[in-house]
């Protein structure tokens, strides 16, 4: 079977070396992929978004699957596309994506159907926005409706960070029409965690868990970025709290969305709370997340094609997905500068040692220049490691990290502790 994979960044990485081991697929492409998605399939130059390019070349090529990455095709319709000019594709569609396209169709689907989330107030008015956060008590959290490339979230401690939010969001518009309304949300506290499950429209399979660490130093310090390293499992995310959250917050929420006329299908991403009044949903997204991917889909055992084929069909209850008992942790390198402005191009050299330390290398911002590896986005490379225990992949990925060079290079020294 032929295989296209959307997207370039380190989750398309992960899951084009999944997919690779599948012995029933002979053939993958990527668009547009990278310098290590390159080593595994053909990088073909369209881009993640040119949604009806890609359709053309899934056709021409005659492509048996497509696995989409990032967010924006399956939120402006990829799937709906795909599956128009019969075309098989592994995502929900356009109308489903919405649950992570439109923050206030998450907020009132969770509402209605009375799945645990933060309370919130949606704003179209910049004056009454204001008015509400002079009489609220902070911290606050501001929330551009739309995509906004994962910047769209403002946790703001004091009343006039709150302020400048809906400004530079509803005013100055920096994220065009992502803007013209906000959310505006009680602040939670406690520990995050990730839960992908693969979903048929009807019945959904929790992966396993994982963390993300969204700030850019040590220590949680620094600004947000898109992820700076995983782990997977989450320590505290017990037996009792992932029966609770499969049963009130995913199971639910398939069942929400199709009672709506809308199922989803494919990955639906669970950003959760864990608060001292119980886990409680932050965001959902309609897709693998990243870094995320880079430490959940190593430890699965089956085939990833099996169960793709088996959620496209709609059979999933049937499938028995199983994982390995082992830890992961990945520890993101970034460009100088990261997550601000940063310089491209620096040649990146150790990878081939790094992965003799025993890690896998996956690729994100990576390009080829006359056969040599050179970086060419903020997040670099992805560096993975599996462990019997957490303690162990965290040694085994630092020791290959240290391999690694290039210039400007910086990462999180604190994955995993
Ligand atoms: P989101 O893109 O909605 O997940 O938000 C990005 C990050 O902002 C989350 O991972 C949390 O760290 C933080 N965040 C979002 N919503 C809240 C909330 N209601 N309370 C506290 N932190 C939040
Ligand atoms: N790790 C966050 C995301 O994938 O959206």
């Amino acid at each position: 079977m032929k295989v296209l994979v959307v997207g370039g960044g380190g989750r398309e990485h992960a899951l084009v070396w999944k997919i690779a081991r599948s012995p029933r697929v002979k053939k993958i492409f990527s668009a547009p992929g990278n310098a290590g998605i390159a080593a595994l399939a053909e990088c073909v130059n369209i881009k993640a978004e040119d949604v009806k390019g890609l359709a053309g070349f899934a056709e021409k090529e005659g492509i048996d699957l497509t696995v989409v990455g990032p967010e924006v095709p399956l939120v402006t319709g990829i799937v709906d596309e795909f599956e128009n000019r019969g075309l098989r594709i592994f995502g929900p569609a356009k109308a489903a994506a919405k649950i992570e396209g439109s923050k206030v169709f998450a907020k009132e689907l969770m509402k209605k159907y009375g799945i645990p989330t933060a309370d919130y107030r949606v704003f179209d008015d910049l004056g009454e926005a204001v008015r509400y956060i002079h009489d609220s008590e902070t911290p606050l959290v501001v929330k551009a409706e739309g995509l906004a490339a994962g910047k769209g979230v403002v946790v703001a401690r004091e009343r006039q960070e709150a302020l400048a939010a809906v400004k530079s969001i509803m005013k100055d518009g920096i994220f065009g029409d992502s803007g013209r309304r906000v959310v505006i949300e009680e602040f939670l506290e406690g520990r995050e965690v990730t839960v992908l499950a693969f979903c048929d429209g009807v019945t959904a399979v929790p992966m396993e868990c994982s963390r993300d660490y969204k700030r850019a130093y040590d220590k949680d310090r620094g600004p947000n970025t898109g992820g700076m390293g995983a782990v997977s499992p989450a320590y505290y995310y017990t037996p009792d709290i992932s029966e609770y959250v499969n049963k009130n917050i995913i199971r639910k929420t398939l069942e929400a969305m199709r009672l709506e006329g809308i199922p989803f299908k494919g990955v639906l991403y669970t950003g959760l709370m864990l608060t001292s009044k119980g886990p409680k949903v932050l965001e959902f997204n309609c897709r693998f997340g990243d870094p995320e991917t880079q430490v959940v889909v190593p430890r699965l055992k089956t085939d990833l094609v099996d169960i793709i084929e088996a959620v496209i069909e709609g059979r999933l209850s049937e499938c028995s997905i199983n994982w390995t008992g082992e830890k992961a942790v990945c520890v993101v390198l970034a460009s100088a500068g990261y997550p601000g402005d940063y310089e491209k191009g620096k040649e990146i050299a150790g990878i081939e040692d790094a992965e003799r330390e025993g890690a896998m290398v996956f690729h994100a911002g990576t390009a080829l220049k006359h056969g040599k590896i050179i970086t060419a986005g903020g997040r670099v490379l992805g560096v993975t490691a599996l462990g019997r225990t957490e303690e162990e992949a965290r040694e085994t990925a630092y020791q290959a990290v240290s391999r690694i060079r290039f210039d400007g290079m910086h990462y999180r020294k604190d994955i995993g502790l």
